[in-house]
């Protein structure tokens, strides 16, 4: 984990990302806004030794180092996920990475699917905390002290004096932010009806296959975290029509300036 962390950093710090204040993660279909970042420079994770790298139609699998607003950002450009068979510890590795670099606030994005019936397909909720309902878990395994600690606090996860200042911000834009609760399911399968029906009765706003071990990781190593969920559709059974990965990518395209102008305004104006 250490050696892989050391040599991201190492190929990332020769591309001028030591100092980036942000880490942004950007889920299925935004991974375009990371190209429109100030004097952008790649790094793919294939060529880190170690690294995983995603499969997933929509990913890029890259890091990509940029400005936005005067600040320094550290993009990852595509994810890769539970489902793909990798263990979530190695879903730690982006934010790991972030920290060592010198990121103070990770912004995790996510396509999800709405269970909250008064959302719809194009909604922007901001995350205001998880149910990890994967069945597991990134910090399994061995602790690593420097990160922090054993038995992490979970109860401010998703900063709550960001959340309160940006929906604040984003009401003066006239961008429409919900706010919710983001259950996260292993995938890769979508849920069944009944699965939904216990999501809600849970409390969960939206459902996912992402950004629960991300966020558990950064907020492990003491960074602020702020999780946008785009609701690509609504979840299943909800609506009398199947789920697609399609469906999800097509919503994320048509969303995409929406989306690139909620991250510019936290980019800029909030941090
Ligand atoms: N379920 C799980 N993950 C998703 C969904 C969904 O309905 N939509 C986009 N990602």
């Amino acid at each position: 984990m250490l050696e892989i962390i050391n040599a991201a950093v190492e190929r990332l710090a020769a591309q001028g990302a030591m100092g980036a204040q942000v880490g942004l993660i950007l889920g299925s279909g935004l991974g375009d806004y990371a190209e429109g970042l100030d004097n952008p420079k790649f790094v793919n994770y294939a060529d880190i030794p170690g690294y995983p790298v995603s499969e997933v139609v929509g990913h890029k699998s890259r890091f990509v180092i940029g400005e936005r607003g005067g600040k320094k950002i550290i993009a990852m450009q595509g994810r890769f996920h539970f489902y793909e068979g990798v263990p979530q510890s190695l879903l730690a590795l982006g934010v790991r990475t972030m920290k060592q670099l010198g990121v103070k606030t990770l912004v995790v994005t996510n396509a999800a699917g709405g269970v909250n019936t008064s959302y719809h397909a194009g909604t922007l909720m901001l995350i205001s905390d998880h149910i990890n309902y994967s069945g597991s878990n990134p910090l399994i395994g061995k602790n690593l002290d420097e990160f922090g600690p054993r038995f992490p606090d979970q109860s401010d996860v998703y900063t709550r004096a960001l959340r309160t200042k940006l929906q604040v911000l984003s009401a003066s834009e006239g961008i429409e932010l919900a706010e919710g609760v983001y259950m996260m399911f292993s995938g890769p399968t979508y849920e069944t009806p009944a699965e939904i029906r216990m999501a809600r009765t849970l409390g969960a706003d939206a459902v996912g296959m992402s950004t629960v071990p991300e966020a558990i990781a950064a907020a492990h190593c003491k960074m602020q975290v702020i999780g946008i969920s785009l609701i690509t559709n609504m979840a299943a059974g909800i609506l009398n029509q199947p789920l697609s990965h399609e469906e999800v990518a097509e919503t994320a395209g048509i969303a995409a300036t929406r989306f690139a102008g909620l991250i510019d305004l936290i980019l800029e104006k909030l941090l």
